[in-house]
């Protein structure tokens, strides 16, 4: 499926008058699962215009899933889950270097074209996630020494050849993660060791190329706290506007914890991008906890949850609130953060939490400019 979003949501008088996606492509992501398609345990229409796809669909925002592991996509509860309550998904590790080349020249879209066709069945439209990073590099780049301009190639040849496959079918890439460190100096990558801070301007240049109907985001954590990272992003956005550099949206990875304060006003985080001309994005939210969860806990972390999407759904131009994981037994806090897990709106047992509820209260009913 190729879908192009126009994705301008247009907020009006009032609450509710926020314009949904482009037209026909609404009913495409709000009616996208059907009983035939999603597997047993599947959702009827109704419970659809209930959940969080149908009510994001009516507020003309699209919510995304991470899907880790495409095996998962064999479990029909899990499947029936993903396609009843998201219209959007972001491959949470398998369009990643190390996935999609393991061997030099050896590409291998297995996985990734495993979670496009599901994505496909179901009328969900794909953030691609990521084409340069530092990390989940694979083992051949990493374990040779090899001169500037031998990267500058490899990196010029990986952007334009993944862009390229996926031409049409990812609405959006994260073209470049997490580039800064948390004082707002440019992280020393690989990248920009070899090509200096020009490396993000020439893989835009690169992934515009391969695909030029694609949005091309810069994505980063604790965008949503006004830090130096904030301002170094700004800075450098800003840049590349001014000198014409296809740069669409800047992703807020919205990784919180419940151990720390929640970082209001995320709106006026949010709106100091799209003031710039740029689509905004939550791509990875999730609040994590200390172990063990109480029902203390469980409402902070609803709380955050609540607060967050509705930031996004008071900006005219946040287009899309993905979570990190389906549920808390596909996410990827315990294996970083010892002691800390529970961080999203799913128990273990694919059961909803009070932040799923707290999700839907926000999309059903919270007032465009709150943020509480
Ligand atoms: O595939 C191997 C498997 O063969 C092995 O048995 C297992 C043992 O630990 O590891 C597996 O690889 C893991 C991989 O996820 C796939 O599950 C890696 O150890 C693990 O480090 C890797 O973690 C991923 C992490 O990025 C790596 O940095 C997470 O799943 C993924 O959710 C996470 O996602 C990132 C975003 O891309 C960018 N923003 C931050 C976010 C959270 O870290």
């Amino acid at each position: 499926m190729s879908i192009r979003l126009g994705l301008h949501r247009r907020t009006g008088p009032g609450v509710g008058a926020r314009s949904v996606l482009a037209g026909a492509v609404v009913a495409t992501l709000l009616f996208g699962t059907t009983a035939a398609n999603a597997g047993p345990g599947s959702a009827t229409r109704a419970d659809d215009l209930d959940g969080l796809r149908g009510l994001a669909a009516k507020r003309g925002l699209l919510i995304g899933s991470a899907v880790y592991n495409p095996p998962l996509l064999g479990d029909a509860r899990y499947r029936a889950l993903l396609a009843r309550e998201f219209s959007a998904v972001s491959p949470g590790n398998v369009m990643k270097w190390d996935t999609v080349e393991p061997e030099r020249g050896m590409v291998d879209l297995t996985a990734a074209d495993h979670m496009m066709r599901f994505a496909s069945g179901h009328r969900q439209i794909v953030r691609g996630h990521t084409l340069v990073w530092h990390n989940q590099l694979p083992y051949w780049l990493t374990q040779k020494t090899w001169s500037d301009a031998d990267l500058a190639t490899i990196l010029e040849k990986h952007v334009k050849e993944e862009a390229a496959k996926f031409r049409g079918r990812v609405y959006a890439w994260d073209v470049i993660n997490e580039p800064f460190n948390e004082d707002g100096t440019w992280r020393e990558t690989i990248w920009y060791k070899a090509l200096g801070p020009g490396y993000v301007a020439k893989a835009l240049q690169w992934a515009h190329e391969a695909d030029p109907r694609a949005k091309l985001y810069l994505n980063d954590y604790n965008l949503e706290w006004n830090t130096a990272k904030a301002d170094a992003m700004y800075a450098l956005v800003s840049d590349l506007r001014e000198r014409g550099v296809p740069v669409h949206g800047v992703g807020f990875q919205g990784h919180l914890g419940i151990q720390y304060d929640y970082p209001a006003p995320v709106i006026d985080h949010l709106r100091r991008f799209t003031g710039l001309g740029l689509d905004v994005a939550i791509t990875e939210a999730d609040v994590r906890m200390p172990l063990p969860v109480t029902d203390a806990k469980l409402a902070t972390q609803a709380d955050y949850f609540g607060r967050l999407l509705s930031a996004c759904l008071a900006v005219r131009r946040c287009v899309s609130f993905t979570i990190w994981g389906l549920s808390d037994a596909h996410s990827w806090v315990p294996g970083v953060f010892a002691g800390q897990g529970a961080a999203t709106p799913y128990d273990h047992d694919l059961r909803p939490k009070p932040a799923y509820a707290e999700l839907r209260e926000a999309l059903r009913h919270r007032v465009a400019g709150s943020e509480r």
